[in-house]
């Protein structure tokens, strides 16, 4: 009997029971919670140690949300290491649209299409730095 309703609970679980949109913005609040976004720029988006998020207008350039959490910046850790195209994809949608904000969604293709391009802006300042005779 306990083993059956596992079973159940399992299945209920795999069941596709909600959107897409709506899965990803359950996944963004749970990475916004475990990467302790949070922390910095609040619970309800209302900023602290980093700026505040709701209301941000710079929220609604899609690149910028997006390189800003591969790279971090200022004080804000890095977490291009840390966080899937998906996760980033995820906790950027949240935060672009909660709190007031409505910028629109964001894709992991979008995330993948930003890491490349960092990486090739990375890859030629790292080039220009080394002396003619390293390369
Ligand atoms: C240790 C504190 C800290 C953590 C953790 C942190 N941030 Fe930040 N964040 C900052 C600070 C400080 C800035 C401002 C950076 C600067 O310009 O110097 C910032 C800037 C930003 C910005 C740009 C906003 C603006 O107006 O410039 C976004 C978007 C952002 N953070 C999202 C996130 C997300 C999403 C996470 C979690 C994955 C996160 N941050 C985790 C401190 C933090």
């Amino acid at each position: 009997m306990k083993f059956l309703s596992l079973l159940t609970a399992l299945a209920v679980l795999a069941l596709p029971s909600v959107s897409d949109a709506e899965d990803q913005g359950h996944r963004g609040a749970q990475v916004y919670m475990k990467s302790r976004c949070f922390a910095c720029h609040g619970q309800l988006g209302t900023g602290g140690f980093g700026p505040k998020l709701a209301g941000d207008r710079i929220l609604a350039i899609q690149q910028f949300v997006i390189a800003q959490i591969l790279i971090g910046r200022g004080k804000m850790p890095a977490f291009g290491d840390r966080l899937s195209d998906e996760d980033i994809a995820a906790v950027a949608q949240y935060i672009r649209n909660n709190w007031g904000n409505h910028d629109g969604p964001v894709t992991p293709g979008e995330v993948s299409s930003v890491r490349k391009l960092m990486k090739k802006a990375s890859d030629e300042a790292a080039k220009a730095e080394t002396p003619e005779e390293k390369r």
